[in-house]
């Protein structure tokens, strides 16, 4: 048995050691919001944060994470930078089909909290990890700026 802390609460999961952590967060919690796209450390679909920092769930196995802290796409819009990227997304309708933005946002918030201000060039070396294939990377950018100067 594990206790992890995921979005301020204790979950108690009995899992294999391997597991990664997407697959107990959609499996066996039932927080499907994180997404699996490659399973393989290559897309960002399944990013969430791991003590304030972006990780690739679909990789990270479950006995690493200790205790620290998750936070996943269900609770970082309760953050003052998660609330303020959502925010943006919506005002500048960045979503199209929608699968990969749970990744690219938790990607912009971590950003947002170690850069506040960021340039292009931070957005686009934060961002490079996160795929979509509908495209919206260019409205991703304008929403970070957006969210940055609130
Ligand atoms: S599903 Fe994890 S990076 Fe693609
Ligand atoms: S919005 Fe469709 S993959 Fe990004």
């Amino acid at each position: 048995m594990k206790v992890l802390s995921i979005n301020g609460q204790s979950h108690q999961v009995d899992v294999p050691d391997d597991m990664p952590l997407l697959w107990v967060l959609r499996d066996v919690l039932g927080m499907t919001g994180t997404k699996f796209g490659c399973g393989i450390a290559q897309c960002g679909a399944c990013t969430v944060h791991l003590a304030g920092q972006p990780v690739r769930s679909c990789l990270l196995p479950v006995s690493a994470i200790g205790a620290r802290q998750v936070t996943t796409i269900e609770a970082v819009g309760q953050t003052p930078n998660g609330h303020k990227i959502q925010q943006a997304w919506l005002d500048k309708e960045v979503v199209q089909c929608g699968y990969c933005q749970s990744g690219q946002i938790m990607s912009a918030t971590a950003l947002l909290n170690q850069t506040p201000h960021p340039t292009d060039a931070d957005i686009d070396a934060a961002m490079s990890g996160n795929i979509c294939r509908c495209g919206t990377y260019v409205r991703i950018r304008e929403a970070i700026h957006a969210a940055a100067s609130v």
